[in-house]
């Protein structure tokens, strides 16, 4: 890949402290459009602190974020919809009780008017959206979208929460642990669709405890430890047994780049 020249985000000096535990210890990490990054650590390295900034869920404690070229003043929840960051987590993101199409739009229901005047829900459009994600996402074809996503398996939960993701138009898919529990061919299946988004363009961040796993599919690798980045690196320039031995071993003070 060749690099593109302006980072689509860039993290500046991050510090971020609950309370005494500092969460995060001068991190500075660019990230770039049509890039797929691996962001690996152990247990508490900070990964998940670190990509929660970026959806407004946490402010720094110091340093700057910017998102194409604009300094991020405030965090807010409302600043992943803003800037087009999406997030998939592994256990939440559905609300299992509703229906395929309703969870589609999820806080972002279409409306239409009835006579012009009264607004009711657009079932139509919900149901159209979700269906197109269904069949390009490739969930079962028995799948209907007046089901309950309890109906869903976890492999075709976390695609439909990808399709809906790119739906939206958005430019940073973050997948945070997105393959836990998954089957071999349903963790196939999500990590395909992981390449396919980084090869449409958009910045996927893919966070797992599986080096081997992101080896195989990044372009760069991240490695936090207790809060701080160790290594940033081209995976091209390092094997994944390198890379896990470093995490094995821990206690490293440099951080590369
Ligand atoms: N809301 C919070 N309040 C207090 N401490 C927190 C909070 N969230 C995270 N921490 C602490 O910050 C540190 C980093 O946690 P974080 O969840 O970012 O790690 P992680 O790399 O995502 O780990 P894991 O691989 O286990 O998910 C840990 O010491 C954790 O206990
Ligand atoms: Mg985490």
């Amino acid at each position: 890949m060749s690099e593109p020249q302006k980072a689509l985000i860039e993290m500046k000096n991050i510090n971020l402290n609950f309370g005494t535990v500092k969460a995060l210890s001068d991190v500075s990490v660019n990230f770039y459009e049509g890039e797929l990054v691996g962001l690996v650590g152990d247990n508490g390295a900070g990964k998940t602190t670190l990509i929660r900034i970026l959806s407004g869920m946490y402010a720094p404690t110091s340093g700057e974020v910017y998102f194409d070229g604009q300094r991020i003043t405030r965090f807010h929840p409302k600043l992943a919809i803003d800037l087009g960051i999406e997030t998939i987590q592994q256990t939440v993101g559905l609300c299992d009780n509703l229906s395929v199409a309703r969870n589609y739009y999820l806080g972002r229901e279409p409306v239409k008017r009835l006579l012009g005047i009264i607004p009711v829900l657009d079932f139509a459009q919900m149901r159209a959206a979700s269906n197109k994600v269904v069949h390009n996402f490739g969930l079962r074809d028995s799948v209907n979208v007046d089901d309950e996503t309890a109906l869903l398996s976890g492999g075709e939960a976390q695609s439909f929460k990808i399709g809906r993701a790119v739906d939206f138009r958005n430019r940073v898919i973050i997948m945070d642990e997105p393959t836990n529990h998954l089957s071999v061919r349903e963790r196939a299946h999500v990590n395909d669709i992981a390449l396919q988004l980084r090869d449409q363009g958009l910045l996927v961040i893919y966070i797992t405890h599986d080096i081997f796993q992101v080896h195989r599919l990044a372009d760069r690798i991240v490695i936090l430890e207790n809060g701080r980045k160790v290594l940033d690196i081209p995976k091209a320039e390092m094997p994944a047994e390198e890379l896990e031995q470093i995490i094995r071993d821990g206690g490293h003070e440099i951080s590369k780049r």
